[in-house]
Parts: C-alpha cells; sequence; structure tokens
C-alpha cells in the first residue's frame, strides 16, 4: 500500500511487505524513541488525539511519537466536555476537528465509528481502536515485539508456536494480531478461552484459510504448555452488558510464578498488550512474574513509541528527511 497520506484503520489494508516496510521505519526510529537523538521533522504539524474511551498507553504513546517528531498534540479526551454529549455527529466532528490538525488519531466505543470518521475527514485518520472490532497499530506493535523477543533468542516466525488466551471475543488487539499472524504460514496459535469469549470464527477461518495450524482450548494449563510465546489478555469488561456478566469470567486463566514453572516451557516469552487487570479477582499476569526476564509486557509498550513514529513518518511522508532535521539530545535520563 502507499501510506503517503492514508488512513489506518485496519490490519487488512497491509500485506507483508507493507508491515516489513514499516517495522524498518521503526528500527530507524528507536534512537528517538529511546531519547538518544532528537528530530524537528514535524515542526508546526498538529496532532488532533480524539480518546472517546479511556486509554493510557495509545492515547499517551501516539502523542509523545508525534511530540518525538517535532510536533503538537491536540487532544479530545473527556467526552463530557466535548460537543459530542450535545449531540454532534461524527461526521459533523470529523469534518471540524480535520480542519484542526494534520493528522488524527482516534479511539471510539463502537466498531466501525473510526472509519465512518474517516469518510469524512480532510486528513489522514489512525484507527486507536474502535469497539471490539479492531486495534491496528496495537498488532502492528505486538507482531514487531514478538519478531525482536524472538531475534533475542536467535529465532524467527517459522515455526512459532503462540498461545492466545483470555478474552477472544471482545479484545480487539487478538483480533487484529491473529490476522497479522497470518502472514506466517507455519504458525501454531492455540486460542484458550471460556466458551462463551472464543475467537470469532470468520478469524479463525481467516487463519485456517491462510494455512496457519489454529487449536481452540478452554483449558489453559494445557494450552500454554510448549508455546514460544504467551499472549494473554484481559477480560473486556466494558463490552459485556453488566459488570457481574464480566465477573463470571475473571480471574479464571491466571498466570503467576507457579503456574509459570509448572507448566511452560522455561524460555516461554510472555505478552500482553495492557493494562493487565491487577484486581485480585481477574490478576491474569500477578505481579510475582514481573522479574522474570520472559515478561516482555513492558518492552511491549516501549515499542509502541517508535512503530507509531514510523506510521506518523509514513503516512505524512517524512521518512527521508527526518535525519537532516535530527540532533543529539541536550539532557540525559537512565531508563
Ligand atoms: N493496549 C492499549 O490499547 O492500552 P490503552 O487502553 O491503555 O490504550
Amino acid at each position: 500500500m502507499n501510506f503517503i497520506g492514508a488512513n489506518i484503520l485496519s490490519v487488512d489494508q497491509f500485506n507483508l511487505d507493507d508491515v516489513n516496510t514499516l517495522f524498518s521505519v521503526a528500527e530507524k526510529m528507536q534512537p528517538y524513541a529511546t531519547r538518544e537523538k532528537v528530530t524537528k521533522v514535524l515542526d508546526g504539524a498538529i496532532l488532533g488525539n480524539i480518546f472517546l474511551e479511556s486509554s493510557t498507553r495509545t492515547r499517551v504513546s501516539f502523542g509523545s511519537a508525534f511530540n518525538l517528531l517535532g510536533g503538537h498534540v491536540r487532544e479530545t479526551s473527556d467526552v463530557s466536555s466535548s460537543a459530542f454529549v450535545k449531540g454532534e455527529s461524527v461526521r459533523d466532528a470529523a469534518r471540524i476537528l480535520s480542519g484542526y490538525s494534520d493528522v488524527i488519531c482516534i479511539r471510539h466505543p463502537k466498531s466501525g465509528s473510526v472509519n465512518e470518521f474517516a469518510d469524512f475527514s480532510r486528513v489522514p485518520v489512525i484507527n486507536g481502536g474502535d469497539g471490539s472490532n479492531e486495534h491496528p497499530t496495537q498488532a502492528l506493535l505486538d507482531l514487531f515485539t514478538i519478531k525482536k523477543e524472538l531475534e533475542n533468542k536467535n529465532r524467527d516466525l517459522s515455526k512459532l508456536r503462540i498461545a492466545i488466551v483470555g478474552d477472544l471475543l471482545f479484545g480487539r488487539t487478538v483480533h487484529s494480531l491473529c490476522k497479522l499472524l497470518s502472514f506466517y504460514p507455519n504458525i501454531s496459535v492455540v486460542l484458550v478461552s471460556p466458551d462463551r469469549l472464543s475467537m470469532p470464527t470468520d478469524i479463525v477461518e481467516y487463519m485456517r484459510s491462510a494455512g496457519l495450524s489454529v487449536c481452540i482450548s478452554n483449558n489453559f494449563n494445557e494450552g500454554i504448555k510448549n508455546v514460544d510465546i504467551i499472549y494473554t489478555t484481559r477480560i473486556q469488561e466494558e463490552r459485556f452488558e453488566t459488570k457481574e456478566q464480566a465477573a463470571l469470567y475473571r480471574g479464571k486463566f491466571i498466570l503467576n510464578k507457579d503456574i509459570y514453572s509448572k507448566h511452560c516451557a522455561p524460555e516461554t516469552v510472555v505478552m500482553h498488550p495492557l493494562p493487565r487487570d491487577s484486581r485480585p479477582e481477574a490478576n491474569e499476569i500477578d505481579f510475582d512474574l514481573d522479574s522474570n526476564p520472559n515478561l516482555a509486557i513492558f518492552r511491549q509498550a516501549d515499542n509502541g513509541i517508535a512503530v507509531r513514529m514510523a506510521i506518523f513518518a509514513m503516512v505524512l511522508d517524512v521518512v527521508n528527511q527526518i535525519e537532516t532535521s535530527s540532533a543529539k539530545v541536550n539532557w540525559h535520563v537512565s531508563r
């Protein structure tokens, strides 16, 4: 695809070459993401960051990525103080806010709303998550992380065995990730969820048609055996009609030090799009795994900066100008 001026709405837009090109740009962004260098390549540009649902990582990392490219960020993150509460339509908001911005990131609780917003926007729109549908940039940073974690173990994606665990019905990150994994036909996937929260059949078929081996299970201890990566997720409480319904599924699949040492291969990498639900009744990844070097969740979140910088640089067509407007940083923070 041609990234210049494009909306980024779904992983369906990409082919493997597109993803590899994006990842090579993300690698070039690493010195900026880790604040070894700064660039002013987007000086004067404005990101409209519109989050109509709660977010920490996606909202702040999109904003930081834009700032690290030298651009400015205008946020709409409190629905109650926006004109949406006066009944303004998505299409009118798109017409208006795209006049104030050079690119827009938007998260919306309703599946398909980001596409509607993009139809009426005058500038490129990036999907920061629409309902339970898709979260394309999260899936890109997840795949980027999977590649890097495997590289650290002198592996690549061939013959990867991955368990994808949790709320696979409502979890938009896993919907997008499963489609991206389908670029690699010799991957084996175990989809582990309560029966009621299983992966939508169209996505299972999508993976199987691409040649992946897909096993569906509701047995956590069995599902996480003999895999290279466990990608676990939170029960998406906000998608259930009542909190009581969500509570029926919380705490079913807790990964902790004891379970990991009993059931997982010693080098199994653990990923999660975050936030992990750390309430005792949920606790899908216990704090007692935080000292395990195979816990990749914080490296994964960090990778969001480089991947999102790459998306902005490609969509706004400044990839080749970044170096010429870069400088060493004046400060030092040890991370
Ligand atoms: N992974 C993710 O989307 O996190 P936030 O909800 O904090 O943005």
